[in-house]
């Protein structure tokens, strides 16, 4: 794994996801409160994982990123942003600390933050639809986004996470939550990449495969940074999911059983790159590099 392939990856594409979002939330909504609480949590930072994963599976398959392109790529941080601020609320998480400023809610009021999200959800499919793209690749990439975020999607996860709140849940039941709550937004990311460049089915099939391990890991590891890490390094509270009484890898199965299933979710995506690599005859560094989130 080549992780200076990712390190000049993002420094390519992040500063432009950024410009994209700032520029096309000046004037998101008549509504100037509305407007700034958007623009306040999506503009906060974060790593942007979801669009640099779509815009390397472009790259990956030698689509240049048109204007298009890039709008239908960028939309995924809105829904994701909608998924932390809904999920940082005194109902979910109670969280005060957000990519290193104050959650939404503390800054905006629960009412406001409530509807920033609302208003962010519809306007991630305002740009897929609006993007330009063949309105072949716009049916299916909005409907692979409401499933990946709808009711058997992130929502389903998010429900067995409050509901199984101070209850034990076995690995299957805690594996299948963190693939519903974190994992399907990342398989979307994958599948929109794959859509726009219109790749061949069976290599879509295990780059999803690719995605979904990679999706499975990054919750694990999350997990586990809530344990290892601090609020300064993170930019939101630690310690959290214990005191929650969250069920997390950790929590389940040890810091060391956590990171052996993380070690076991990266080694299954390395597998299936192998495996796509081969049935199409492309190289798979960039991808492969996305992986050194997890080691390094
Ligand atoms: C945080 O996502 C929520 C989870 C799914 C674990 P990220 O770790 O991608 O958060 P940002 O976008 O970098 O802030
Ligand atoms: C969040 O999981 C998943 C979604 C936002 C859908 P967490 O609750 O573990 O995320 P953090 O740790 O608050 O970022
Ligand atoms: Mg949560
Ligand atoms: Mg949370
Ligand atoms: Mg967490």
């Amino acid at each position: 794994m080549n992780k200076q392939l990712l390190t000049e990856f993002e420094s390519k594409w992040r500063p432009q996801i950024n410009q994209y979002l700032d520029e096309q939330l000046q004037a998101c909504s008549d509504q100037s409160t509305l407007t700034d609480a958007m623009r306040y949590s999506v503009l906060a930072g974060g790593k942007r994982l979801r669009p640099l994963l779509t815009l390397a599976i472009l790259d990956t398959f030698d689509i240049t990123t048109t204007a298009a392109n890039l709008r239908a790529s960028v939309a995924v941080e809105l829904m994701h942003t909608y998924s932390l601020i809904h999920d940082d609320l005194p109902a979910m998480d109670n969280d005060q600390l957000r990519r290193g400023e104050p959650t939404n809610h503390v800054k905006f009021g629960e009412d406001v933050a409530i509807l920033a999200g609302d208003a962010l959800q519809p306007l991630t499919f305002e740009w897929i639809a609006d993007s330009g793209l063949p309105a072949s690749i716009v049916a299916n990439q909005t409907l692979a986004l409401a499933q990946a975020t709808g009711p058997r999607g992130m929502v389903a996860g998010q429900v067995a996470d409050v509901l199984g709140a101070g209850q034990h849940l076995a690995l299957p039941a805690l594996q299948q939550l963190h693939r519903e709550k974190t994992g399907a937004l990342i398989h979307y990311a994958v599948q929109a990449g794959l859509i726009q460049a219109q790749v061949q089915p069976t290599v879509q099939e295990l780059l999803l495969q690719y995605a979904d391990a990679y999706g499975l890991a990054f919750q694990i590891y999350d997990d586990i940074l809530d344990v290892t890490s601090t609020p300064a390094q993170l930019g939101k509270a630690t310690h959290k999911d214990a005191d929650e009484h969250k069920n997390t890898y950790p929590g389940l199965l040890g810091l060391a059983g956590a990171r052996t299933a993380l070690e076991q979710a990266v080694t299954a995506a390395q597998t299936a790159l192998v495996k796509a690599s081969a049935a199409s005859q492309r190289g798979m560094g960039l991808l492969a590099a996305f992986l050194t989130y997890f080691t390094d």
